[in-house]
């Protein structure tokens, strides 16, 4: 395998005790017009700031929203996920971006509405932000990122951090491996940034976008479609792709997709993408699903950030 290396990467240059104000320069919506649910993409100018060219593909920045919580303390930090690639949104590294959806949640009669996502959602450009980070070391694409393949699976906003990825492979045409981004939505009309992947795959025949919609068409034995399912149902695309010794995996999305896609690896044999601690059954369906942590985890050719 190529040399795995991942890049020092700076924390914390800013922490909740000294945020640094940041200007918003755009924010749009990134699901389809006729979608319920909104999804929005959210770029702050931070020139001027320390995290200039200091924050890295991968990595999370922490906003502070204004105002105080029902027991009078001020909001918690929230994080969220860089779009952006490392040179900045468009190549311009005073520019970074994130993706925010929009939290409404209905809990025993009574509406819940996210404090952050939604401070956010309503913001102008122009307006001003309490930032801190960056944070995160691990989920990063490694120093020399041209020499692996890439399987990155997202679901819902878990896109973000490889829209920026994706840009910071593709940018230069200088990329010569297999990078597939496997989607998973409910359904068609939450697929995000869908122009921009779809636009990709037709220029690039090592980009591979494929799409999991979980709630339109079932699969052939009545199951859902998911992201793991795409191991099974594009196995003749995917399979030999997994099967090169330079080929990284990366998950990114809804807590529990992780254990999917270990079951998936495993029935296909994709045992180097694993760390197996414990002795596994025959049938892999008697590993309790909240116990599989226990049995496996992911080595060090898998990267994950579920939330
Ligand atoms: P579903 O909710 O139909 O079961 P979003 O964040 O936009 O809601 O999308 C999350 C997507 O991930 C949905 O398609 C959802 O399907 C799917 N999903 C839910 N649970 C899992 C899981 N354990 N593994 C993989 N995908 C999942």
């Amino acid at each position: 395998m190529a040399e795995l290396t991942l890049p020092e990467v700076e924390l914390n240059i800013y922490g909740p005790k000294d945020p640094v104000e940041v200007t918003v320069v755009e924010n749009y919506v990134v699901t389809k017009e006729s979608s319920p649910n909104f999804v929005r993409h959210i770029t702050f100018d931070i020139s001027g700031t320390d995290l200039e060219g200091r924050v890295q593909v991968g990595q999370s920045i922490g906003i502070l929203p204004p105002g105080k919580n029902e027991k009078g303390r001020d909001h918690k930090l929230r994080l969220y996920s860089v779009s952006s690639p490392t040179a900045g949104e468009n190549g311009q590294r005073h520019l970074i971006s994130t993706t925010v959806k929009r939290t409404i949640e209905e809990i025993d009669n009574k509406l819940y509405v996210g404090v952050a996502s939604n401070y956010l959602a309503d913001l102008q450009p122009g307006d001003k932000v309490k930032m801190t980070g960056p944070s995160g070391k691990r989920f990063l694409l490694p120093e020399n990122a041209k020499e692996f393949n890439y399987l990155f699976f997202a679901t819902g906003t878990g896109i973000a951090p490889f829209r920026g990825m994706i840009m910071e492979l593709f940018e230069k045409g200088d990329y010569q491996n297999d990078c597939a981004l496997i989607f998973g939505c409910p359904y068609r009309t939450d697929l995000l940034y869908s122009d921009y992947f779809e636009q990709m795959a037709s220029e690039h025949s090592n980009f591979h976008y494929l799409k999991s919609i979980s709630r339109e068409n079932r699969r052939k034995d009545g199951s859902k479609h998911y992201v793991q399912t795409k191991l099974t149902d594009e196995e003749e695309l995917l399979f030999p792709i997994l099967k090169k010794e330079n080929t990284l995996i990366y998950i990114c999305g809804l807590k529990g997709m992780e254990t999917g896609i270990y079951i998936e690896l495993l029935r296909l044999g994709l045992e180097e993408y694993l760390d197996i601690r414990k002795k596994l059954p025959e049938d892999l369906n008697e590993i309790p699903r909240d116990k599989i942590k226990r049995f496996i985890k992911p080595s060090d050719r898998t990267f994950e950030e579920v939330y």
